[in-house]
C-alpha cells in the first residue's frame, strides 16, 4: 500500500495527482479543485461518467462561502450545527468553480468532513479538495484504507485514517424555493435538520426529494461483486433458495446472511464492510432480510444503499 503523510499528500494534490483521504463516512478519492489535471484524474481513476457531480471538501464555513454565490441563512445554520460532519450542502456555485466538478450545474456540493487528518490536510490546501468515494464507479464504497488498495492498488496514494465511523455516505441536502430538500439520505435525517433549523428560530420545511433529481443517483450503485438479495423476514437459505435460483437462473453454494444490527448507526457502519468481507471470505451470495421494524427515518440511508446494491428483492413491503 502506498501510504503517505500529510505533507506528501499535499504535494501530490497540488501537483495534479489524486490521493485517497479518510473521512467519517467513507474514504474519498481527492483531487485539488484548482487542478484541471487532478479533477480529470478522479474521473479516469474511478471510471466515473462526467454527468455525476463531485463533492468539494473544505475546512469550514469561510471556505465554503468563497465557493458559492448564494450562501443563505439556512445553509449557514445547518453548516454551523453539522460541520465538521456527514452533511453535504448544495448551494449556488461561484463562477470560479470548475464545471468538471459540478457536471455543468450552477450549484456545488460542499462538505466539511469530521476526520482530524483530513481536516488538517484541507487547512493546508487553498480552495478545497473534490472527492467522490474512492471506489470504481457503481461499486461498494471503501470504509478502510485496505478497501481503497483493493480498488486501485498502488496507483493511488492513501492517507491512513482507520475505519470510517459512520460507514455510509453523507446526507446531501439543498435549498429549493425556501425549503430544504434531501437528495441523498444519511446520518442527518430530515427531522434532525428540521429540528436544527427550529432551534435557530427558523420554521423551514424539510422534505425528501421525490424524484432522484440529484444527478448521479442511479438505480444501480454500491454493488458488491456477489449478488445481494433482500429477503422477507424469513431469511434462511432453505426458505429462499428455490426462488432465488429460479429468478437468477444460477445455483449458489455458499450463502452468507447479513442480519442488520438493531441500532441503525451500527448497521450503517457494518453495511459496506460486510459486503466486502463476505466476498473475500468466498461466499457467493448475500442475503439480508427486510425487517419491518428497521424502517424509521434513521434507516432510510441504509435502505437507500441496499436497494441500489441489490440484485433481487423478495421482500413484500
Ligand atoms: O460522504 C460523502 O459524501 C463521500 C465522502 C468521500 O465525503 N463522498 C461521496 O461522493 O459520497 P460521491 O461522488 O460518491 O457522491 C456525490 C453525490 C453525487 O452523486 C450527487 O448525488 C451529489 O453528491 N451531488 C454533488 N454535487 C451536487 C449538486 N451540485 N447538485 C446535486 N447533487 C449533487
Ligand atoms: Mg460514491
Amino acid at each position: 500500500m502506498k501510504i503517505v503523510d500529510l505533507d506528501k499528500a499535499r504535494d501530490l494534490l497540488l501537483s495534479g495527482e489524486v490521493v485517497a483521504i479518510p473521512t467519517e463516512t467513507v474514504y474519498g478519492l481527492g483531487g485539488w479543485i484548482n487542478s484541471e489535471e487532478g479533477l480529470q484524474k478522479i474521473f479516469s481513476t474511478k471510471e466515473r461518467p462526467f454527468f455525476d457531480p463531485l463533492i468539494v471538501h473544505i475546512d469550514g464555513i469561510e471556505s465554503a462561502k468563497k465557493l458559492t454565490s448564494d450562501w443563505t441563512k439556512i445553509h449557514d445554520v445547518l453548516a454551523r450545527a453539522c460541520w465538521p460532519g456527514p452533511l453535504t450542502l448544495i448551494a449556488k456555485k461561484h463562477d470560479s468553480v470548475s464545471s468538471l466538478i459540478t457536471s455543468g450545474l450552477d450549484s456545488v456540493g460542499l462538505r466539511c468532513p469530521r476526520h482530524e487528518k483530513t481536516l488538517e490536510l484541507l487547512r493546508s490546501i487553498p480552495g478545497g479538495v473534490a472527492a467522490p468515494s474512492a471506489n470504481k464507479f457503481g461499486k461498494t464504497s471503501p470504509t478502510q484504507s485496505q478497501h481503497v488498495y483493493q480498488e486501485f492498488g498502488d496507483a493511488v496514494a492513501i492517507i491512513e485514517g482507520g475505519a470510517s465511523d459512520i460507514g455510509i455516505e453523507s446526507t446531501v441536502a439543498g435549498v429549493v424555493n425556501g425549503r430544504v430538500e434531501v437528495f441523498r439520505p444519511g446520518f442527518y435525517t430530515a427531522q434532525k435538520l428540521k429540528n436544527i433549523l427550529k432551534d435557530a428560530g427558523m420554521d423551514v420545511e424539510v422534505v425528501y426529494a421525490q424524484s432522484p433529481v440529484a444527478p448521479g443517483q442511479l438505480k444501480h450503485h454500491y454493488m458488491p461483486r456477489i449478488p445481494l438479495i433482500i429477503t422477507g423476514p424469513e431469511f434462511s437459505w432453505a426458505h429462499n433458495q428455490a426462488a432465488i435460483e429460479t429468478e437468477l437462473q444460477k445455483t449458489f453454494k455458499r450463502p452468507a446472511i447479513w442480519l442488520q444490527p438493531e441500532n441503525p448507526s451500527l448497521a450503517s457502519r457494518e453495511l459496506y464492510q460486510k459486503m466486502r468481507e463476505f466476498d473475500e471470505q468466498g461466499f457467493d451470495i448475500i442475503l439480508t432480510p427486510y425487517l419491518p421494524n428497521h424502517s424509521g427515518e434513521e434507516w432510510l440511508g441504509i435502505w437507500n444503499r441496499l436497494e441500489k446494491a441489490k440484485t433481487l428483492s423478495l421482500a413484500r413491503k
